[in-house]
C-alpha cells in the first residue's frame, strides 16, 4: 500500500517521500480502517527529523489521527462491522491507505461530518478532553486561558472549554488570526507578549486565569504562570516557542500554583481507550450538532504530503491542515 515512508534516523532530506509500505493486519481486539483522510500535527515535523519515536510497538509510519471505512475485523472486536465510517486516535500509521488500529481508539464519524472533517478531530479533541477535563479540572464559570489558540489543538480547546462552561481568554501571535477564535466562543483576545499577565488580569476582572491550557511553552511560561489567579492551574501540552524557561518558583509557592505537564501519545492503548470514551460521550452529539466543530486551514491530495508538512512548519493558518486519501 502507499504511504509515508518512516523517518530514516540521519537522514539529511527531512520532508516526508511516498513510497510502498507493508499492509497493516488487524491484530486482536483491532480493526483494518481503508483511510479517507488523515490529518497534521506538530509531532509529524518533530518524527520527520528523528526526534519523536513512536510508543515501542507501534507503526513507524507518521500519521497521529485518520477517518475512512472499516475494512476488516480483527480477533474479538464487538460492536463496529465492515463498512461503518470511524475516526481514530492513532500512535502512528495513520499517513497511508489503510492502518491498524484498537478498535477501542475509534468513534463512528456523526453523519453530519466528512471523511476530511473526522480526520481533524481525534487528536485535537482528546489532547483538548484530556488537558481541560482530567488535567486542568475545569469547572464551570472558571477563567481558562489558551495559549497557541489558533492551532489545531487550540481551535478545539476554545469550543470544549467554552461549551464546559468556562470563560476563554485566547492568546497568540497574531491578532487577526485570534479574531475567528471569538467566533468559537472565546471572550477575549490578547497578544502573547510580555505585557500578558497584565492584559489577562484586565479580561477577567482583576482576578487572573484560573486555568492555563499552554500549547506553546519556552519563554512564555513564565508570563503564563504570572497570569494565574491564586490557586490556578497550568496544563502545559506545548512547547514550540521552547523546552527551556526560568521560572520564579516564589510565584508558585505565593500563589499556591499548579504546573503539570502531560502528553497523550506516549499513554498507554488502554488509558486511551478510557479518554476516547469519555470523550465520546460527551463530545459526539455536540460534534454531531455543530455545537463542537473542526477547524480546517487547507486540505492538500496525499501526493502533496511535502507541501503540506512544509506548510505546517510555515505556520500562519488556523486550524488542521488536513491530508485527503484517494481510493483506487
Ligand atoms: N502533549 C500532547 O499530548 C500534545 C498533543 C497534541 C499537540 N500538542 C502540542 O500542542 C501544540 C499545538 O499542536 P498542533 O499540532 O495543533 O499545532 P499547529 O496547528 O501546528 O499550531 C502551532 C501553534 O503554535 C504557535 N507557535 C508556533 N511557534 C511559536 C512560537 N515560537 N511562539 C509562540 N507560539 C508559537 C502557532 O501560533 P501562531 O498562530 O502565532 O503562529 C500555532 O498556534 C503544539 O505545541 C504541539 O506540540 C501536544
Amino acid at each position: 500500500m502507499r504511504g509515508v515512508l518512516p523517518a530514516r534516523p540521519g537522514a539529511p532530506d527531512r520532508s516526508p517521500r511516498l513510497g510502498d509500505l507493508p499492509e497493516p493486519v488487524a491484530g486482536r481486539g483491532e480493526v483494518l480502517l481503508e483511510v479517507h483522510a488523515t490529518a497534521l500535527n506538530r509531532a509529524d515535523l518533530l518524527q520527520a527529523r528523528g526526534r519523536y519515536d513512536p510508543p515501542p510497538g507501534e507503526s513507524p509510519v507518521p500519521g497521529l489521527e485518520a477517518a475512512g471505512v472499516i475494512g476488516a475485523l480483527g480477533e474479538g472486536v464487538e460492536g463496529w462491522r465492515r463498512g461503518d465510517r470511524a475516526m481514530a486516535l492513532l500512535a502512528g500509521g495513520g499517513q497511508a491507505e489503510r492502518v491498524a488500529v484498537p478498535a477501542a481508539q475509534l468513534l463512528p464519524i456523526p453523519e453530519t461530518l466528512s471523511f476530511e472533517q473526522a480526520a481533524a478531530l481525534p487528536e485535537a479533541a482528546v489532547t483538548s478532553w484530556v488537558n481541560l477535563v482530567e488535567e486542568g479540572a475545569l469547572v464551570a464559570g472558571e477563567e481558562v486561558l489558551i495559549t497557541g489558540a489558533t492551532s489545531g489543538v487550540g481551535t478545539f480547546a476554545v469550543q470544549l472549554a467554552r461549551e464546559l462552561g468556562g470563560r476563554v481568554v485566547v492568546a497568540g501571535r497574531d491578532e487577526e488570526r485570534l479574531r475567528p477564535l471569538l467566533e468559537l466562543g472565546a471572550r477575549a483576545a490578547v497578544r502573547l507578549d510580555d505585557m500578558l499577565p497584565g492584559v489577562v488580569r484586565g479580561a477577567t476582572g482583576g482576578q487572573g486565569a484560573d486555568l492555563a491550557l499552554d500549547l506553546v511553552g519556552g519563554r512564555w511560561l513564565p508570563a503564563v504562570l504570572e497570569s494565574l489567579a491564586p490557586g490556578g492551574r497550568c496544563v502545559l501540552v506545548g512547547l514550540v516557542a521552547g523546552r527551556r524557561a526560568e521560572l520564579d518558583l516564589g510565584l508558585l509557592l505565593s500563589r499556591r500554583l499548579r504546573l503539570v505537564g502531560s502528553v497523550l501519545r506516549s499513554r498507554s492503548r488502554e488509558e486511551k481507550a478510557r479518554l476516547v470514551a469519555a470523550f465520546a460521550a460527551y463530545g459526539l452529539p455536540r460534534l454531531a450538532d455543530g455545537r463542537l466543530r473542526p477547524v480546517i486551514a487547507a486540505t492538500y491530495p496525499l501526493e502533496g504530503i511535502a507541501e503540506a508538512y512544509a506548510d505546517l512548519e510555515r505556520g500562519g493558518r488556523n486550524g488542521k491542515l488536513v491530508i485527503r486519501v484517494a481510493r483506487g
